[in-house]
């Protein structure tokens, strides 16, 4: 067999470490070939394309960025690049050219639509599971979460400097999308005192009476952990941040001060669970091919690798729900969710 292999949407670690893990099963385990396709799919439909060797796969566990660079094209969205021209069909020609008997998609919520819709009109695809916003339907875990959630939480202990020397209130903005799951997981992981989740309404009058309550038991400094989705009610002028940040000052008239974080947050090498977790499922990846099971995504179910139709998972979020073990434990501790 020869397999194409692409990567669209956002750069996040791990990608390489999922390239690695299904092109090495491909060639070592299965002889199958394998062809690396450039910025995802717009590479699909300029036939940028190289073979990936043993060699052109060495060095890539741990590092960051994908090799095979990314797009966010849409190729079911007329217009781009390729001005008024039938993308699905010339898709369908190009995977036909380039005698491919299959394609890996390595993306996030818009690649796994684009996924489904290329197995709709006939295209062998076998989808893995990429985003550091955690927010795929169907897998417990997506690779590059956990890597963001380290970074994110690294960046929260060391605001704890600054918040106690200073006496601050410092309000860190994490990336999520329309998803918490970064703000969750690293607001926890670093002892936030207050989290704020776009799925959770908060108020800001809780936020300010938290933060008080907190001075008057010793503690004149909070550490703020928000969302880049939560509601600001500013909406397009200001950072979650930024507005959350001014908020709180004028109700507590602590100074505060805010850092965005951005994109250091998918940037750089993958923990060890993400180069694990993008091994296991590229290597799944590549079985479901050789095992004639297309149109479905991999996914980590528990602690085991399976796999769901992509007609499942298009056009669906996995967000945080306020039964989640972390918000519940965390309420119980006195921690703020808004
Ligand atoms: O999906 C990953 C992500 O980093 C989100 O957390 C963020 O909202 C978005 O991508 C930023 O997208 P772009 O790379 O287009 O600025």
């Amino acid at each position: 067999m020869r397999i194409g292999i692409l990567t669209s949407g956002g750069d996040c670690p791990g990608i390489n470490a999922t390239i690695r893990g299904v092109s090495k099963t491909a060639i070592n385990h299965y002889g199958m070939e394998v062809v690396g396709i450039h910025s995802g799919f717009q590479g699909l439909l300029t036939k940028d394309v190289e073979v990936l060797t043993e060699k052109s796969l060495s060095g890539l566990l741990n590092l960051g960025g994908t090799m095979l660079g990314t797009s966010r094209e849409k190729p079911f969205k007329r217009g781009g690049i390729m001005g008024d021209v039938d993308k699905p069909s010339l898709i369908l020609q190009n995977i036909r050219d380039l005698g491919l008997d299959c394609i890996v998609t390595i993306g996030g919520n818009g690649t796994q639509k684009t996924a489904a819709k290329l197995a709709g009109i006939g295209v062998n695809v076998v989808s893995v599971p990429k985003t550091i916003d955690n927010d795929i339907w169907g897998t417990d875990f997506s690779f590059g979460f956990d890597s963001a959630v380290t970074i994110a939480t690294d960046a929260i202990d060391r605001l704890h400097s600054t918040a106690s020397s200073h006496k601050r209130v410092m309000v860190i903005e994490v990336m999520g999308h329309k998803a918490g799951w970064i703000a969750l997981y690293s607001g926890m992981a670093g002892g936030g005192d207050v989290i704020l989740l776009p799925e959770i309404p908060y108020n800001i009058h809780t936020i300010g009476e938290t933060i008080l309550a907190r001075l008057k038991k010793g503690k004149p400094y909070s550490i703020v952990v928000v969302a880049e989705g939560i509601q600001t009610g500013t909406e397009g002028k200001k950072r979650a941040a930024e507005y959350i940040a001014q908020e709180i000052e004028y109700e507590t008239g602590i100074e505060t001060r805010e850092t965005v974080l951005g994109y250091i947050q998918r940037g750089g090498s993958p923990t060890p669970f993400d180069r694990n977790l993008s091994t296991r499922m590229g290597g799944h990846a590549t079985e479901l091919i050789a095992q004639g099971q297309f149109s479905r995504m991999v996914a980590l179910q528990g602690s085991d690798i399976a796999s769901v139709p992509l007609t499942d998972v298009a056009g669906k979020l996995k967000l945080v729900t306020e039964d989640h073990d972390l918000v519940v434990q965390g309420r119980r501790m006195g921690i703020c969710f808004g």
